[in-house]
């Protein structure tokens, strides 16, 4: 049986994949926002999981305005870095596992979870950043990778309390597939920003380490919270941080933290990450 054995939350800055990109990640800025990440890098190859669940949200790469999916589930058998203005990372393909994909795609639409359905799809920052700053620069990503996109960019995004209970049906998805495969979830994106208009600039590291803290231990408290919060207290783009109940609404109701990294600044946001494991 497949089982979700650990989760991490991570934040997506498209400038820390730059950094890595270009070599610079020994910069006095960026230094210390790597250093956080290097028990992460131990951790994963402890964890070795065969397949990462991995939900980000799209920044108008795949999607623009003509079709806004809340929730879009990647089942092609390989996802292409995008060229985001700059050209495509130079980061591996990500290759999914599609019969698990397609699995979960089946078992979520019977479990009255109504996603969309991916058959091909290029994936941008939001989803490769993560799998650099836990995995480093490798030829290949060291597992498959099943890509989640949740809409946080267009209004309305989903409620922080639709994504926990979407975590828990896809904790019943894939605990429902007959293969014996350990499966890591991420939750990516945050912290707090905002990068536009009046309060560009925006962060609040109280709110964040508070949000870190009830991630933990009050989890379903933390996913009744209202969007208008995250808008005032973590700043327009801080919805991103609905994405994180996901994959905390996938674990045991009771984890042990492993691992925690907080540093501001990372470009114009704060880096959060948090490794959660399952107790059972
Ligand atoms: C930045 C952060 C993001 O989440 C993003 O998608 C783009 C830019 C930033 O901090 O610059
Ligand atoms: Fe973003």
């Amino acid at each position: 049986m497949a089982r979700i054995t650990a989760g991490v939350g991570c934040s997506h800055v498209p400038a820390i994949g730059v950094a890595m990109d270009t070599g610079i990640t020994e910069q006095d800025y960026w230094k210390p926002v790597f250093a956080g990440f290097e028990k992460s890098r131990e951790w994963m190859k402890e964890a070795n999981p065969d397949v990462i669940f991995l939900v980000y949200n799209d920044h108008c790469t795949a999607f623009d305005s003509s079709i806004i999916p809340t929730f879009a589930l990647g089942c092609a058998p390989e996802f292409q870095p995008a060229d985001e203005g700059w050209g495509p990372r130079p980061v591996p393909v990500v290759k999914n596992h599609p019969v698990l994909a397609s699995h979960i795609a089946q078992s979520l639409i019977l479990d009255e979870f109504d996603i969309t359905i991916m058959n091909e799809m290029e994936v941008d920052h939001g989803l490769t950043v993560p799998l650099s700053v836990m995995y480093g620069q490798p030829e290949e990503w060291p597992a498959l990778v099943i890509p989640l996109a949740v809409n946080v960019v267009m209004y309305p995004a989903p409620t922080g309390n639709r994504c926990f209970q979407l975590g828990k049906a896809i904790r019943r998805a894939i605990e429902s597939f007959d293969e014996d495969l350990n499966v890591v979830i991420f939750g990516t994106g945050g912290m707090s920003h905002q990068l536009q208009y009046k309060r560009a600039g925006l962060i609040n590291p109280e709110w964040d380490k508070s949000f870190l803290d009830r991630l933990t231990s009050d989890p379903v408290g933390l996913s009744q919270m209202p969007h208008v919060e995250y808008l005032r207290e973590a700043g327009s783009e801080g919805v991103e941080m609905v994405m994180w109940h996901v994959m905390r609404g996938a674990l045991d109701d009771e984890v042990t933290e492993v691992h925690r990294h907080y540093h501001v600044p990372a470009s114009n946001t704060a880096v959060g990450h948090i490794i959660l494991e399952n107790k059972t």
